[in-house]
């Protein structure tokens, strides 16, 4: 197991500096609304998987006025220990490096140290738009497999060609199908790998996620995630041939991977509509903690948890069941947590006896 030994944080979002000592198991940071801790758990992040959680760009992470923020970690296992360090200087290339060496490729860096984060945000899985879903499937395999990443951006590299094509043939009023068959060929060609993947992972998450939700609601309710693809049906070759006098009209491709989707339901309904604010938190939980359990399976290596206002919206007995589960479940290892109320936070742990090391998030510093 490899854990996040130390943290440095140079002005990186609302935090100046900060030199952070982390505990082997919990951890938890604690503070008023608006002090950082969410944005330390996105530096823990953007060490491990080179890049925010939240969507933004490397120029919003920088301290307002500053014009460059630093990160450095040292990830530790008992025979070995790595820095990872990021720097980002506005205007210039960012850097990501492993024991001095810098990275060509982000890609290189994915899955060496694998994390999953939890956090209220991530709702947006469960109500926002299919590509949200899309997001999180490709950044779930991209750090158990090295080959997907180079096949997906192959694919989505066709699929902008392709569609290019398309609006060319539109705007130029004529239609040459060989210069079609080009993009075709290709594009079923790496589509029908990614569909063979996407359909194989999820169907191991879905059975590790239906285990984590029964152990965390107490068997209280039926949930289940599906693979939605209009290649689960059809031939890929077939579907686009069938799909021409669409694509023309419309200009792009409408059939293929960049349209799969999820489907969670609890109890046959979605998610969506009829799962209450809990319902839905301990659906996500367990889908990360499913991710946390394919992760180990297939490379071997625990990830690094982060869990973001884990408390909030869920009762005190899937609170309970939840912390037995980080702490007991051999799938978990360092995890960090954040709550706004030590107080609260020291109640809902107090069931476990797990060693705990403690930061409060203040104004202008952190201190444990
Ligand atoms: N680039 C930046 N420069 C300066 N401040 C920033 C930057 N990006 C975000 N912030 C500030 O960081 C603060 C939010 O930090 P964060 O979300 O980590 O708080 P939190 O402690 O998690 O709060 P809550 O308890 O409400 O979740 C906000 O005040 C936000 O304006
Ligand atoms: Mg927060």
């Amino acid at each position: 197991m490899t854990l996040l030994s130390e943290i440095s944080i140079r002005q990186f979002k609302n935090h100046q500096e900060a030199l952070l000592q982390f505990g082997s198991k919990l951890n938890c940071f604690t503070g008023k609304n608006g002090m950082g801790k969410t944005n330390i758990l996105d530096a823990i992040h953007y060490l491990c998987q080179g890049k925010s959680y939240f969507n933004s760009t490397d120029k919003e992470l920088i301290l307002h006025t500053k014009d460059q923020f630093k990160l450095k970690g040292i990830f530790k296992n008992l025979e070995e220990k790595h820095q990872v360090e990021c720097h980002f200087q506005q205007g210039k290339r960012k850097s990501l490096s492993k024991d001095g060496i810098k990275y060509n490729k982000l890609s290189e860096h994915l899955g060496q140290f694998p994390c999953v984060m939890l956090c209220p945000d991530d709702n947006i899985l469960i109500n926002g738009h299919s590509d949200e879903r899309r997001r999180f499937l490709d950044s779930m395999i991209a750090q158990i497999d090295k080959s997907y990443v180079n096949t997906l951006s192959n694919y989505n590299k066709v699929l902008m060609q392709r569609n290019s094509l398309l609006k060319q043939f539109y705007k130029r009023n004529y239609f040459d199908k060989s210069e079609l068959e080009v993009w075709d060929k290709q594009i079923v060609e790496s589509g029908n790998i990614l569909h063979a993947k996407r359909k194989s992972i999820i169907k191991e998450l879905s059975a590790l996620f239906e285990f984590y939700y029964q152990k965390l609601s107490n068997n209280a309710e039926q949930v289940s995630i599906d693979y939605k693809s209009q290649l689960n049906e059809q031939d890929f070759q077939d579907a686009l041939s069938k799909s021409t006098e669409k694509d023309k009209i419309l200009q792009r491709t409408n059939v293929g991977i960049h349209k799969d989707d999820l489907v969670f339901n609890i109890n046959s309904y979605p998610v969506r509509r009829f799962g209450s604010q809990g319902q839905q938190k301990s659906f996500l939980a367990a889908l990360k903690f499913a991710q946390c359990a394919l992760t180990l399976k297939h490379t071997g290596k625990k990830s690094i948890l982060l869990l973001d206002d884990l408390f909030d919206k869920l009762d005190k007995n899937r609170t309970e069941c939840i912390i037995n589960l980080i702490t007991s479940d051999d799938t978990f290892d360092q995890v960090f947590i954040t709550d706004t109320s030590y107080e609260n936070l020291s109640l809902s742990l107090e069931s476990s006896d797990m060693p705990l090391k403690h930061f409060e998030v203040g104004n202008s510093s952190i201190s444990y």
